[in-house]
């Protein structure tokens, strides 16, 4: 899964080069400040922001500039298709005041202060975030998502029956998931293996899990030919291991510590948790095959956290 770095594009109001980071379509978060001034914290949120669905505008306005960063901001407002969440350090704040409190609401959805500023006033009827400057953890970026999400939310996107497999994609991949390996042994007695998050319980009584293999996997036919398969569960170490099994590679299970329980299925060596299973049935599903098997024999580590994957990115647990 390779990241595509945020389309940069750029407009020119009123002599100011504004650049602009993601998709034009997005709504839009305007960030305050001469964009060589911006931190790597900065780059941090500039990039979550645009990989959440924002349109970044850097506008390069300098709060020694005085009014005249005012003013350019006031004309900036007014020249963007949408109203934009503002969002500026504390430091900046003050020179871009006055033109907020003359705008309003009216061209603004919402403020963004990083660094603490707790006394400086704001328009009351903008919703206002103070933010930490630094560290930009995943918590504070969680709050600012969150926030914005609230204040300035993007519109749901729609998939119909026919219309682009696109978006089904993304709209499923707002479903949350762990990682897992699912190995079997060929009829060579090779190991083999593919990422796939595709991983459900079934059924306690009888103890029944699955997973689904896309019929276009060079694997499909060993799946099918092996009367076993294995689930390893990726805990949040292992997602180098997920890229591995992922690639088309021959050489996956090379550097892989493995043990063999009952079926010879490979038992990924540390997993946060693997199933070893017989298959129960295969279910021909569109473009896969369902796998269900019934579990002989299973083992998990408890004190792990789980590799996630959503929105096509890993990601891990955090408690905000
Ligand atoms: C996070 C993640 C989850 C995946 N889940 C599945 C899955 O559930 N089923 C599947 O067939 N492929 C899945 N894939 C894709 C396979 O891992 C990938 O196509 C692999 O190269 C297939 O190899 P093969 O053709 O050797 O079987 C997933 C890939 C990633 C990165």
């Amino acid at each position: 899964m390779t990241e595509s770095p945020p389309r940069i594009g750029g407009m020119d109001v009123q002599g100011q080069n504004v650049q602009g980071l993601g998709d034009p379509e997005d709504p839009i978060v305007l960030l305050i400040g001469p964009p060589e001034r911006l931190s790597a914290d900065g780059r941090r949120w500039v990039r979550a922001l645009v990989e959440a669905g924002r349109h970044v505008l850097l506008a390069p306005l300098d709060e020694a500039d005085g009014e005249g960063a005012a003013v350019a901001l006031r004309a900036l407002l007014t020249e963007l298709s949408s109203r934009p969440a503002v969002l500026c350090s504390a430091q900046t704040l003050a020179a871009v005041h006055p033109a907020l409190v003359v705008t309003g609401p009216a061209l603004v959805s919402c403020l963004i202060v990083v660094g603490a500023a707790p006394d400086a006033a704001t328009p009351a009827d903008l919703p206002r975030l103070d933010l930490e400057a630094e560290p930009a953890t995943e918590a504070t970026e969680a709050a600012l998502l969150g926030f914005l999400e609230r204040h300035a939310p993007r519109q749901a996107l729609h998939y119909q029956a026919g219309s682009d497999a696109r978006t089904l994609r993304d709209a499923l991949g707002c479903f949350a998931t762990g990682v897992t390996v699912v190995t079997t042994l060929d009829e060579q007695g090779q190991p083999v293996g593919l990422t796939a998050n595709s991983f459900s319980s079934v059924s306690l009584d009888p103890p029944l899990i699955l997973f689904c293999l896309a019929r276009s996997s060079s694997n499909l036919e060993r799946f099918r030919r092996a009367e076993h398969f294995a689930i390893n569960v990726l805990h949040i170490g292992q997602q180098p291991m997920s890229g591995v099994f992922a690639r088309s590679s021959t050489e996956r299970f090379d550097g892989v510590a493995w043990e063999s329980w009952d079926t010879g299925a490979p038992i990924l060596s540390g997993s946060l948790a693997s199933f070893e299973c017989a298959t129960h049935q295969v279910v021909e599903a569109g473009d896969h095959l369902v796998f269900i098997g019934r579990v002989t024999r299973a083992r998990f580590e408890p004190r792990r956290d789980p590799l996630l994957y959503f929105r096509g990115r890993y990601r891990r647990l955090h408690f905000a």
